[in-house]
């Protein structure tokens, strides 16, 4: 539960439990104390009432008069409140010392509150030995509970006060720490997804000012070292290129002449034989026959070794000629493509990575999808470079897993800071390449 609360709330619960628990203490201290302070104050007043007692009973003891002199008495105390005398029989049932409290002023339930003592007394007045009446002690408490009325207001509107004060300091401050925490949990996130260019702004206290110092250095260098592993993947990349051209070379220029001579000498060969021989003839047809068949496989190697047409035809032209190697290929094939023609503007790693991503997904079409409509579609939208090959086919295997040919792929589309996914929608296979038409990502 604690866990699930909020800075705020975490704040706020003490608070509020401190203001309840002082209201409880302020509440349990009165019912306490003020019962004895109470009994404390008043016991002057009873023991004068006491004396009082004590003196008139002695001077009507000694009074020629004792009637007159209690009369005398009465008189003299007049409407005192506090200590009167009370003739036996003026009022049935006799009256109960009660203490006088100040209601009206004072809320009933606070006075229950104190729980007020019996502070009140009498004291027997006699004539000749007889009870004629008593002393009757009945303490004023109104200025004492009024004053403990306005000290417990006091004190609960300083608590309110200190609460209130208490809690706005808090809310800004939990605000003020909130906001930079959010916007490093922000920061951190965009971090997560590749982006280290917003720093993140350094705010709040220093502890979280720190944090978010120690994050955008974190950052740059993140940005940093995807930096070098992105010109890492290009210089992979384009010696991949330069080390496929190199071999194209080699295969075009030194194997292709080779195979050319050998054709012509076994054409040669075959004309030469003297009618008859067919034994010699057979051999001449079959070394013939497989030098057709290693130039073919010698073509078919140098197409994929390179994109032969790039720098001539323009990526589109390429492209097509692509496809119609894939159509010439699988007859049965439904291949349906839209190329974007801005695309012949663009060149060098950019170019090939499109063509090579275009390649690979069309083999891997022939090789595993058993499809039988294949769509090619490379677009530009604002500056982004999209390649979509999708096809009708079986789908992935369960257990599919990047083989040379999409890892290729993936690295060619990370070190131009692009992406490649493989995934199945709407029934349909899609190999997906998103790359950034910047200044970085050309050339
Ligand atoms: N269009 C597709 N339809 C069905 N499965 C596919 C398709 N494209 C790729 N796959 C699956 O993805 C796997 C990985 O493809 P990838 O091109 O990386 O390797 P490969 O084609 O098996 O071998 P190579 O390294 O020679 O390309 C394939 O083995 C295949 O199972
Ligand atoms: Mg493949």
């Amino acid at each position: 539960m604690w866990k699930k609360c909020s800075l705020r709330t975490r704040f706020f619960l003490p608070l509020g439990i401190m203001f309840v628990a002082a209201l409880l203490i302020g509440a349990v201290s009165l019912q306490l104390f003020v019962p004895e302070q109470l009994s404390d104050e008043s016991a002057p007043a009873a023991r004068s009432a006491r004396v009082v007692a004590d003196a008139l009973n002695s001077a009507l003891r000694t009074s020629a008069n004792p009637q007159a002199t209690l009369d005398a008495f009465a008189q003299a105390l007049g409407t005192s409140e506090a200590i009167r005398f009370q003739p036996d029989g003026a009022s049935h049932p006799p009256p109960r010392v009660e203490v006088q409290t100040p209601i009206g002023r004072v809320p009933r339930w606070f006075v229950d509150l104190l729980t007020i003592p019996e502070v009140g007394a009498s004291f027997p007045v006699r004539i000749e030995g007889k009870q004629v009446g008593e002393i009757i002690f009945s303490p004023d408490l109104s200025a004492d509970i009024f004053e403990k009325w306005i000290g417990f207001v006091a004190i609960t509107f300083s608590v309110v006060a200190l609460t209130l004060l208490t809690g706005t300091i808090a809310y800004f401050t939990s605000g003020a720490v909130l906001r930079p925490l959010q916007d490093l949990g922000e920061g951190l996130t965009r971090m997560r997804g590749g982006d280290y260019k917003q720093l993140i702004p350094p705010s709040g206290p220093p502890e979280i000012r720190r944090s978010a110092e120690e994050a955008n250095e974190l950052a740059r260098t993140l940005c940093r070292l995807s930096q070098d592993n992105r010109s890492l993947l290009r210089r992979i990349v384009s010696l991949q290129d330069d080390e496929r051209r190199d071999m194209a070379r080699e295969l075009h220029d030194e194997l292709g002449p080779l195979l050319f001579g050998i054709r012509a000498k076994a054409v040669a060969l075959l004309e030469a034989l003297p009618h008859g021989n067919l034994q010699l003839a057979a051999s001449a047809e079959g070394i013939l026959q497989s030098v057709e068949a290693l130039q073919q496989a010698n073509r078919r190697i140098l197409d994929r070794l390179r994109p032969l047409y790039i720098q001539d035809l323009g990526l589109e032209k390429s492209i097509e000629t692509l496809l119609q190697y894939a159509r010439a290929q699988a007859p049965g094939l439904k291949l349906v493509s839209h190329i974007d023609g801005r695309l012949n503007a663009i060149e060098g790693l950019l170019s090939q990575t499109v063509y090579r991503v275009i390649q690979e997904s069309i083999t891997n079409v022939l090789r595993h999808a058993r499809a039988r409509s294949v769509t090619v579609e490379a677009s530009m939208k604002a500056a982004e470079l999209i390649v979509e090959v999708s096809d009708d086919g079986i789908g992935l295997p369960k257990d599919s897993v990047f083989g040379r040919g999409l890892t290729g792929m993936q690295e060619r589309a990370r070190a131009l800071s692009g992406t490649l996914e493989l995934v199945r929608e709407d029934g349909r296979t899609v190999v997906r390449c998103l790359l950034p038409v910047g200044d970085s990502a050309l050339g």
